[in-house]
């Protein structure tokens, strides 16, 4: 758990937690959508285009070196997953873009009559690729649906949905919209038992939890480093066998070897330098919390995650304990305190008279940042018939303090 001094120590690594609206500071209850960036991140970006801004493959100084902070890039991102060869890591422009450019890879193997199974509890960047990448092949597209009690995958229906005509199954490992949790080792398994690859969205899972591709199971997982203290930059993960099988839409003088034969184009060298140092910021916190400056970083990253899965929890216990109290105001997901196993701490919630954007206008007047809206979890919002006005997220990480949600109640209450 992370102690009142050690938060105390993160915030002042972030500038932006010290701005100020309306003479109040700013609240960030945004992380969801993106999670603010340390100064150690912002430095280790202008550091690469003041010192060592080059192309890749050079035999100069400074493409040597980019290469050199590239590869270990690739390292550490190795180690954020939990894959032991750094050649299956690839950086992209986003997670969307790496899963639609995926996705024609691997269409190329489906034939009519396959099927691919998505959710109804995901982001549309983990439902669209898919669909789109079905009708190409002429596969069917599966739906697996919610629980809509408690925004639970309904896994009866998932496991209903599996059958040897199953190519891939497409799951989130949690929820943007709802926080939730999904088992996906279980997922994986049941997959594996047909025969079918799983493609897992870490994207929403990734600033909160340690992602560990061994024991999920999985063949392919994306997730991206503005979601967890990085800059806009994409990863992908992928077994190298199967990587290497793929056929990939790329250049010619690019060769077919990993991990250059899925990253098309010049990469933002800046913006993988930054994520590299946002996997440093959380394993130097787990060095701390772990008491040990030696911990290897995969070690490092383990310890910080437990730290921050116990300090979230709490929080999480703070917020939907306040949130329930308001009787205008209704959560969309997991609040009952024995499941908080199986969710994170971004709430969504509706205001029985308030609309979801005025909602969000008037806590931004007072300095508070929540978002309104899908947020992309289309499949979500339609199935709780939420559309076209969606909900209202409240989105924590570790850098919020039970002071923050404080305020947030307060300005509920007076609404
Ligand atoms: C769960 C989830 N998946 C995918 C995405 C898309 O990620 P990107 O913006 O990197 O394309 C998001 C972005 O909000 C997300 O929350």
């Amino acid at each position: 758990m992370l102690s009142n001094q050690q938060i105390e120590a993160c915030r002042r690594q972030f500038p932006a937690l010290a701005r100020n609206v309306n003479g109040k500071p700013a609240v960030y209850l945004d992380g969801p959508g993106g999670t603010q960036v340390p100064q150690r991140v912002i430095d280790a970006v202008g550091h690469y285009l003041a010192h060592t801004n080059a192309n890749h493959g050079g035999c100069f100084a400074t493409s040597v070196e980019s290469d050199a902070a590239l590869d270990e890039a690739q390292c550490a991102m190795a180690d954020l997953v939990g894959c032991d060869d750094p050649d299956e890591i690839a950086f992209g422009p986003n997670m969307t873009t790496l899963t639609f450019a995926l996705s024609r890879s691997l269409a190329r193997t489906w034939r009519a009559g396959d099927e691919v199974v998505v959710t109804r509890l995901d982001h549309d960047a983990n439902v669209s690729p898919w669909v789109l990448a079905a009708r190409d092949a002429g596969a069917t597209v599966k739906f697996v649906d919610f629980r809509k009690d408690n925004c639970t995958l309904d896994l009866e229906d998932l496991r209903a949905k599996l059958s040897e005509r199953t190519k891939l199954v497409a799951v989130g490992c949690a929820s943007n919209a709802t926080g939730t949790i999904n088992p996906v080792a279980d997922i994986c398994a049941w997959a594996r038992d047909v025969g079918a690859l799983t493609f897992l969205d870490a994207v929403h899972f990734a600033p909160h939890a340690l992602i560990d591709v061994k024991a999920f199971g999985c063949d392919f997982l994306v997730c991206s480093a503005y979601k967890f203290f990085g800059p806009h930059v994409g990863v992908q993960w992928g077994r190298r066998e199967i990587l290497e099988e793929l056929t990939a839409y790329k250049v010619r003088p690019v060769a077919n070897a990993l991990p250059g034969k899925w990253m098309t184009g010049t990469q933002n060298h800046e913006g993988i330098v930054g994520a590299l140092e946002a996997v440093e910021y959380l394993a130097d916190l787990g060095r701390w919390v772990g008491d040990s400056k030696t911990l290897n970083r995969r070690l490092a990253l383990r310890a910080a995650y437990s730290a921050i899965g116990h300090y979230e929890r709490e929080l999480s216990l703070y917020l939907i304990d306040g949130l329930e109290r308001l009787d205008h105001v209704k959560i969309w997901g997991i609040t009952d305190p024995s499941q908080f196993d199986c969710r994170l701490p971004t709430v969504s919630i509706t205001h029985r008279t308030i609309s979801p954007r005025p909602l969000a206008k008037r806590l931004a007047e007072e300095g508070i940042f929540v978002w309104s809206g899908n947020y992309y979890a289309l499949e979500v919002t339609e199935s709780l018939d939420l559309e076209p006005e969606g909900m209202v997220r409240i989105g924590l990480v570790h850098y919020n303090t039970k002071e923050e949600i404080d305020r947030l109640l307060r300005a509920l209450r007076r609404l």
